[in-house]
């Protein structure tokens, strides 16, 4: 029987790829960069499978330029880039990678609290300048971090795993959530609040929702508003769910003290955005997941979720179960 035809669109850790090209006819997109959008379309075609990026935006176009499409695997967690409900009505299977990186991008967040809180970021470019003459009692004052109130936005499997972090802290932890988490609530000691209590009452505010048109601009100007001047937000989920102006004229107008950014509106964040201008921001390039360790877990699930599909399985994670009515899995194998 001929392989699947299946094309990945970056050279992604290992063991991905050897999974791939041991079941598959594998066709690897070599760039650096992200595959461009003609070339995505031209060598899609003929494929059985894709295994994408969240850089790669997979439309109405891609699928109308793959009529033999079953299964879209995203290296990531987050989806939005994939319009899934479109894949789910031309009855293409999608996956994900969650709970692999989940630890991983708990830990990012903390840095970046701690970075952002404790000056991080400035203190090393003060020393390699050659601005450091003397120890001074208010050099690099910082905000304190132990036993302070965590705002949690946000508590699935990674906002979870940040508030687990926070009880080390030994600091008051607060979250929102669309729903209640009356377990994680006793578990964690934590105290549900609605988004704009939180705001007010939180010491450090983390985001930790996917992006979907209930959280676009969830943090926007009049939320920014709420918060104190001596506060800190960070977010490690998706940089659309704040108002990415309003937060730069937050911080230059010092209505909040400071941001700890992993993502943004538009990524790479333009050289000229207002955010760059200003020394109360920790910015970081989308590296929530980027550990040795984690990434090759991802490549490892992203693999073993397309191979699943082509075998007509259940793969470890299916972003749309609502298609296993209209295209049973075993419609889907091919091997
Ligand atoms: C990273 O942002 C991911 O969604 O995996």
């Amino acid at each position: 029987m001929a392989k699947p035809k299946v094309l990945v669109t970056r050279k992604i850790p290992p063991p991905g790829l050897e999974i791939v090209s041991e079941y598959c006819d594998l066709d690897l997109y070599e760039g650096y960069e992200p595959i461009p959008n003609a070339e995505l379309l031209s060598r899609i075609r003929d494929k059985d499978g894709l295994l994408c990026l969240l850089t790669d935006k997979i439309d109405k176009s891609v699928y109308d330029a793959s009529p033999r499409l079953r299964v879209v695997s995203s290296y990531s967690v987050g989806c939005e880039h994939i319009d899934v409900d479109e894949a789910t009505k031309r009855r293409i299977y999608v996956t994900n990678t969650p709970g692999v990186l989940t630890e991983a991008t708990a830990d990012l967040t903390w840095a970046l609290l701690m970075a952002t809180a404790r000056r991080i970021v400035e203190a090393d470019s003060f020393v390699r300048k050659g601005l450091w003459k003397h120890w001074h009692p208010e050099l690099m004052l910082g905000h304190k971090v132990h036993g302070k109130v965590l705002g949690i936005i946000g508590l699935g499997r990674i906002g979870e795993a940040v508030a687990r972090r926070a009880k080390g802290f030994k600091m008051k932890i607060l979250y929102y959530d669309k729903i209640r988490k009356r377990d994680l609530e006793e578990q964690l000691g934590a105290e549900y609040k609605d988004l704009e209590d939180l705001l007010k009452e939180s010491d450090f505010v983390t985001i930790h929702v996917s992006l979907n048109p209930d959280t676009y601009h969830l943090i926007n100007e009049s939320r920014l508003k709420l918060m104190r001047p001596s506060t800190i937000l960070l977010n490690a989920a998706r940089g659309p769910v704040i108002d990415q102006k309003a937060l730069a004229k937050a911080l230059k107008e010092g209505r909040i003290a400071g941001a700890g950014l992993d993502v943004y509106e538009k990524e790479p964040i333009d050289l000229d955005d207002d955010l760059m201008r200003l020394y109360n921001v920790v910015l970081l390039p989308h590296i929530g997941s980027a550990e040795i360790e984690t990434r090759s877990k991802m490549a490892e699930l992203a693999a073993r979720n397309l191979i699943s599909v082509l075998k007509g399985q259940m793969p470890p994670h299916l972003v749309n179960p609502e298609v296993l009515k209209l295209r049973p899995l075993s419609d889907v194998k091919m091997m």
